[in-house]
């Protein structure tokens, strides 16, 4: 609760100090009620080194029935409890506290702690849950075994689950059952997870590479089995993925996965009893597209892997929750490009950072890696920490070598399995293991700021040289001191051949660039040559070059690497669009008609390449953001490309539609590349040709992604066919809010006179839930991060919307309205009048009696 003389306090990396005292074991009874949930705790306390200080457990919205020390009822001079905390003052070297509280999970609106979704019981603990369920030492580097019991009405809740192993279950008087589960690793209590409810159940089995048999089980609403199906094969192929590129087995007998409709983010990697958000569990084709499956199998593969980096090795403050997040996400990622096409991964990942991650890098919650002030925890699970993070170690990776980097994973297990870590321990693992020096490098973990790394180049033909200058600088912090960069690199030949670049004939090289000014030489060039810089996106950093345009688009037409091939056509494009210069038009349009011609390959990959980039990506780009000026610049490239290649774009449309391939992949690409076409195509002047084509498509296809494709172009091209395709999906599948959320997302995108009233009057339709997030997201979310014109109305009600929101959130869920508060924060960046109308907003709501210490962090940020 915020009053003006308690206002939120920072925590800062400096303070931190190791726990006065551990708990060793927790015994846990939870008797699971709607309004009144009994806890019962029973801890193994320890005085840590020599003091006398008083024993505060953490504690927040829990009331309090009764407290024992070594069986002995305390009075009540011996301990005080807080709105925060429960202080015992003095307890002996070793003790046993027994606490009894009471909690209401129906009241729990805010989805942390205990709280039902749907008719289920459910937890979420990270970052600072369990004190919403008992008195606790609420941090990661208190490691505690677990033995836990869930007592529940058995018709109700046939499903009692918790971590680790099933000991015991039995009936007991009025209906009611229990189960005892035992967790034998040491684990913080961020990790813990207790689920009651009736469920349905898919179940595997995983035999692991020593042998082992691993229960698979996936628990879903009734009537869901069938939509499982996938995430469990993603499952059985991350938990062999593990095995062989890391050498890590799962640990337990038992893998349970839960999906539930309420929940803030993706999902959470509790100890062997993950709890996900259900639109990264369930897919069928008829009501899942391709890319719901890719998130699917990404998000599975991300919780299976932090049962070794983030359970197995877990963090020792939240501080270093790159140390999981970053790492787990490189191993994701890894494991999609593993499975699929690298190169089509690596362009999503990096269109990703550049529109989320860098804005959030150049604003007022900038932050390193590694946070060093931090007011409310939940702020930071980020773009920055999860997604730069994994580019920070993705370059330690670069820089050491598959080989090398594979080393000091090893090493990093065998020193820390079994304790909560910084991560300088995981640096020096690689360091230690590699040889290779880390110090320097270290400085990625505490600087925040995209560098701008820019580079010219001069060929001299009597020398047969190529002399390449690269300097750094960071715009937004220019204090920083020079980073260590590696810059992958490839040189290529104006007729697109691929160049030795050194004696050794090596096709491309890592530099690295580690002060603010560097030259390269190289020798033995015959020929002017392309260099092709930061190929794969080597590092997270801004590249300014001084690069003709015909020689972007040489690379986009010959380069090996895909990724370099897409990263080129963004630059053209982005400095078509910034400079509204249409010049190379020509060499543009043959470029396109070249690729719509060539229809084999990675189809997913030209569907990228025909992608022009959106506005949150050349926002990045400008120093002063005017939405309309920029958004009418994208469109009227879109219209231009449309018209002028709208024969070429049919005639692909046509041949990739008779593609009777069976090829489960190709047809991936197929769909991908199809919806693209046919979205360009809608912003020609070929209105009725188009919309014939998507209603056909719509109507004809069974997939969602085919008939979400055709919804997109209908919505360009043809408002009355719009209307009545959005009819047909809402009477097919009103009865399913997560199918719905694509529909509510289309609606949230409309840009027309009625987008705001229609909005208002979408909040009260039957599919819609405040309560929500994946709802809320889809409505709000969508409008505020897809609809730039109507949003940014130079009249402010856009913001409005958003403010009243985030106003209604606050008191609910605090943790989402924070999320959706992302595009306000950037007020700064933008021309009047939003610049002004933004700022207002936010004033309004530093005004909001009990302001969560949530939106408090980032609004007083954004207004200082
Ligand atoms: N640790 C989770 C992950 O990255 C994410 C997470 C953190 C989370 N806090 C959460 C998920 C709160 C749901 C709710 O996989
Ligand atoms: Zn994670």
């Amino acid at each position: 609760m915020t009053t003006t003389h308690d206002l939120p306090q920072a925590k800062y990396l400096k303070d931190y100090q190791s726990p006065d005292y551990t708990i060793s074991h927790i015994d846990l009874e939870a008797r699971l009620d709607d309004m009144s949930t009994q806890v019962t705790a029973i801890l193994d306390i320890e005085r840590q080194g020599n003091h006398q200080k008083p024993l505060m457990l953490d504690g927040s919205d829990l009331e309090l029935i009764s407290i024992s020390l070594d069986g002995i009822a305390l009075m009540s001079d011996q301990y005080v409890v807080s709105e925060t905390h429960l202080t015992v003052y003095s307890v002996p070297d070793k003790c046993q506290l027994r606490i009894v509280n009471q909690i209401s999970p129906v009241q729990n609106k805010s989805l942390e702690g205990l709280y039902k979704s749907d008719g289920a019981f459910c937890t979420q603990c990270e970052a600072e849950g369990f004190r919403r369920i008992t008195y606790y030492l609420d941090r990661p580097d208190v490691l505690a075994t677990y033995h836990t019991t869930i007592v529940a009405k058995e018709s109700e809740y046939p499903y009692l689950l918790s971590n680790g192993n099933l000991v015991e279950t039995g009936s007991l008087e009025q209906g009611y059952h229990y189960a005892k589960w035992e967790d034998p690793f040491p684990k913080p209590c961020y990790l813990f997870a207790l689920v009651a409810g009736n469920f349905d159940k898919l179940s595997d089995e995983f035999v692991t590479a020593s042998q082992r048999q691993v229960q698979l089980e996936i628990y879903v609403d009734q009537g869901n089995v069938s939509r499982a199906e996938h995430a469990m094969d993603s499952l059985k192929r991350s938990m062999r993925w593990d095995e062989e590129v890391y050498g890590l087995e799962y640990d337990l007998d038992r893998y349970m996965i839960v999906a539930v409709d309420f929940f803030n983010m993706g999902a959470m990697e509790n100890k062997g009893l993950n709890l996900f958000n259900s639109k990264y569990v369930l897919a069928d084709k008829k009501s899942a597209t391709d890319t719901d499956y890719h998130g699917i199998e990404s998000v599975i593969a991300h919780e299976y892997f932090h049962n070794w980096t983030g359970n197995r090795v877990t963090c020792r403050d939240w501080f270093q929750l790159s140390l999981k997040e970053g790492l787990t996400v490189f191993r994701d990622q890894e494991f999609s490009a593993d499975m699929g096409s690298r190169a089509v991964n690596r362009i999503q990942q990096v269109d990703l950072l550049r529109s989320r991650q860098f804005s959030e890098d150049a604003g007022p919650m900038a932050h390193p890696i590694r946070p060093e002030k931090v007011i409310e925890m939940n702020n930071f699970y980020t773009a920055t920490v999860y997604d730069k993070g994994a580019e920070v170690i993705r370059m330690i990776h670069t820089l050491l070598g598959q080989s090398n980097f594979r080393k000091g994973m090893d090493l990093y297990f065998e020193r820390h399995d079994g304790q909560a870590v910084t991560c300088d321990d995981f640096v020096q693992a690689m360091q230690d293991a590699s040889g290779i020096d880390l110090e320097q490098f270290k400085r990625w973990y505490f600087q925040a700021g995209t560098p701008t790394v820019s580079a010219s180049w001069k060929y001299d033909v009597d020398q047969n040289q190529l002399t390449l200058s690269l300097s750094q600088r960071n715009d937004s912090f220019p204090e920083n001191k020079p980073s260590v960069i590696p810059v992958k690199l490839q040189f290529i030949s104006e007729d697109g051949q691929s160049i030795a670049i050194n004696t050794q004939g090596d096709q491309s090289q890592v530099l690295i660039l580690n002060e603010s000014t560097q030259t390269f030489q190289f020798d033995r060039i015959e020929s002017p040559v392309i260099p092709v810089l930061f190929e794969g996106f080597s590092a997270p950093v801004k590249l300014e070059q001084t690069i003709p345009e015909l020689d972007l688009l040489r690379i986009v037409q010959y380069a090996q690497d895909g990724f370099a091939r897409w990263d080129a056509m963004q630059s053209f494009c982005t400095r078509v669009i910034l400079t509204g210069e249409l010049s190379y038009f020509d060499e543009h349009k043959s470029l396109y008609q070249a690729l719509l011609q060539k229809l084999d390959g990675d189809l997913e990959l030209y569907a990228e390449l025909l992608e022009i980039p959106d506005i949150q990506t050349l926002a990045e780009q400008v120093d002063e953001i005017d939405v309309f000026q920029i958004q009418s610049q994208i469109d009227a490239l879109k219209e231009s490309l449309a018209n002028a290649l709208s024969k070429e774009l049919i005639e692909a449309y046509h041949l990739l539609n008779d593609d009777k391939s069976q090829d489960e992949r190709r047809l991936v690409g197929v769909r991908a590349l199809k919806n693209q076409v046919l979205l360009l195509l809608a912003h020609s002047s070929e209105q009725d040709a188009i919309s014939e084509l998507a209603k056909l498509q719509y109507t004809s296809s069974d997939t969602m992604t085919e008939q979400l494709g055709a919804l997109k172009a209908a919505k360009v091209a043809n408002t009355s066919l719009f209307a009545e395709l959005m009819k047909d999906f809402d009477t097919r599948w009103q009865h399913d809010g997560l199918i719905m959320d694509k529909w509510f997302g289309l609606y949230a995108q409309v840009d027309d006179d009625d987008t705001l009233s229609r909005l208002e009057k979408l909040q009260s339709h039957r599919s819609y839930n405040p309560d929500n997030p994946n709802r809320v997201r889809a409505l709000i979310g969508q409008f505020i991060m897809n609809n730039p014109k109507q949003f940014h109305r130079p009249d402010g009600k856009g913001y409005a919307l958003l403010t009243s929101e985030l106003i209604r959130l606050n008191e609910s869920n605090p943790q989402v309205a924070s999320r959706l508060i992302t595009p306000l924060l950037s007020w700064k960046k933008y021309s009047q009048p939003q610049k002004k109308l933004m700022q207002m907003e936010l004033q309004r709501l530093s005004e909001v009696d009990n302001l969560s210490p949530d939106l408090y962090e980032k609004v007083e940020a954004a207004l200082s």
